[in-house]
Order: structure tokens, then C-alpha cells, then sequence
């Protein structure tokens, strides 16, 4: 195996499912039991707020008390233990990556445990069950109070960082993540691009596997935590 010097890390719901939390397009996933269209766009949220509130109110509760598994421990891990850089994007929103140790972290598609004004903009740590009559901390003007979660036809966060990692690692892996969202399905072919090695884990081969150099599949608390154990067994 080559020794690498600057890792980024993309993970998706997959990681967090034997935490016990839904991925969205599995047979039993989250969009066959919701239509993304109502829950989650700014036209469904403007259509029936209180049943996008209701959507994610549900699922900040299903959240509590959820704990990181082997796989986001082994990432927390490695971020410690490896000499070169470990930058993870993830498009998860359950802040579980924070409670395994990780820290060098882009949420491109926000966060469950914050809030965001719709009028202002303030972004807000949140915990408790949003509604319609919360007035915004900064503002205070009821109403425009949402997730903080970026939503179908809206523009994912921190692209211009997430860019600027990928356009100078050596090795590119993805973890857990289906390859149905772009741009995230995109990062490997721009990884692969500027001479990364690729590598997918995932239970299954994603829409995008044939992108990939390498391939891992299996369930995530057993070919991470195998993963990162020879990345670092290389790199010491
Ligand atoms: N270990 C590893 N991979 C797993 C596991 C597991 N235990 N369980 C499921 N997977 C894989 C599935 O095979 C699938 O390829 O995880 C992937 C989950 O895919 P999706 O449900 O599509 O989730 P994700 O790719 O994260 O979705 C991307 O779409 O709905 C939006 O904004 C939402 O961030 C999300 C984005």
C-alpha cells in the first residue's frame, strides 16, 4: 500500500445505519416512507410548514441518544493518529462524526443540531422541536425559523473548501453513500482527476462504483475500522 500525506473522507448515511438511523433510498429508507418533494425543498417547506417541522422534529428526536459505531470511531482514529492531513465531508446531519473525537470536519449539508433564520439568515445551536411561531434570536421575527439542512435545489455549504482539499489529495475515500447526489457523487471523478488514488467502502457497489480504483464492500463497522487499521499501519 502507498504511504499518502492528504486524505479526504466522504461519508453518507450508510455510516450511521448500525447506529440504528434510516439511509434515504435503502428498500426501508427515509424517501420511501416521505416524498423529498414535501420535507425536503424550500417549495414544500413554503406549501405545509408544519409538515416539514413535523419531518424533522420526528427525526431530531430518532437522533436522541444515538451513539457513533466502530467505523466513526476508526475515522476519529485515524484523524489522530495519521501523520499527513484527514479532512472528512460528510452529507450526514447527526452529528455523530463530533461525538466519535472528529474534528476536521464540512458539513456540506448542514446540521440537525442547529437552526437557521430564513430572514436573516442566523444560524442558532438547536435542540429542541422547531415551529412556525419561534422567533429568530437575532432577528426577532417568527416564522422564517428552519433546520439548518441544505434541501433539494439548494446550494450545498463550504464547496469552495471541499474543492480546495480535493484539488490536492492523494487518496479520495467514500463511505457509505449511495453516489445518487451530486455534487457530492462528483468528488471522486475530481479526485481521480488530479491523480488520487480512489476507494469506495460501502455494503454494496453505489451508482458511481465504477469510478473508484479500489472497492471495499461490507458492512461499515467491519471494512473501515480493517480500512484504517492498514492506512495506518503504512503510514507509522
Ligand atoms: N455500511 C456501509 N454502507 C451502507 C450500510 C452499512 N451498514 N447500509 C447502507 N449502506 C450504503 C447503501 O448501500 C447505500 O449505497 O449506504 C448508501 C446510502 O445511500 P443513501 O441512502 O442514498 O444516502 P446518501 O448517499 O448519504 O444520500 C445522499 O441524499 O437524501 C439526500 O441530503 C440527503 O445527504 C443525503 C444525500
Amino acid at each position: 500500500m502507498t504511504v499518502y500525506q492528504r486524505i479526504v473522507i466522504l461519508t453518507g448515511a450508510g455510516l450511521s445505519a448500525e447506529s440504528g438511523l434510516s439511509t434515504f433510498r435503502d428498500k426501508d429508507g427515509i424517501w420511501a416512507r416521505y416524498d423529498y418533494r414535501d420535507v425536503a425543498t424550500p417549495e414544500g417547506f413554503a406549501r405545509n410548514p408544519s409538515l416539514v417541522y413535523d419531518f424533522y422534529n420526528q427525526r431530531r428526536r430518532d437522533g436522541m441518544g444515538v451513539q457513533p459505531n466502530a467505523a466513526h470511531r476508526a475515522l476519529a482514529k485515524l484523524e489522530d493518529a495519521f501523520p499527513g492531513d484527514v479532512v472528512i465531508v460528510t452529507q450526514n446531519i447527526d452529528g455523530l462524526h463530533e461525538a466519535a473525537g472528529s474534528r476536521n470536519l464540512i458539513h456540506m449539508h448542514g446540521q440537525m443540531a442547529q437552526a437557521l433564520c430564513a430572514l436573516c439568515n442566523a444560524r442558532s445551536p438547536w435542540v429542541e422541536d422547531l415551529s412556525a411561531d419561534l422567533a429568530c434570536s437575532a432577528c426577532a421575527t417568527p416564522g422564517g425559523m428552519r433546520p439548518d439542512v441544505v434541501w433539494f435545489g439548494e446550494m450545498p455549504y463550504d464547496l469552495d473548501q471541499i474543492a480546495a482539499a480535493l484539488s490536492s489529495c492523494d487518496l479520495f475515500i467514500s463511505i457509505g453513500t449511495s453516489g445518487n447526489v451530486y455534487p457530492a457523487a462528483g468528488f471522486v471523478a475530481a479526485a481521480r482527476d488530479i491523480g488520487a488514488h480512489t476507494v469506495e467502502l460501502n455494503l454494496e457497489p453505489s451508482e458511481g462504483a465504477s469510478l473508484f480504483a479500489e472497492h471495499v464492500h461490507g458492512p461499515a463497522t467491519e471494512v473501515v475500522p480493517a480500512y484504517v487499521d492498514k492506512l495506518l499501519s503504512v503510514s507509522a
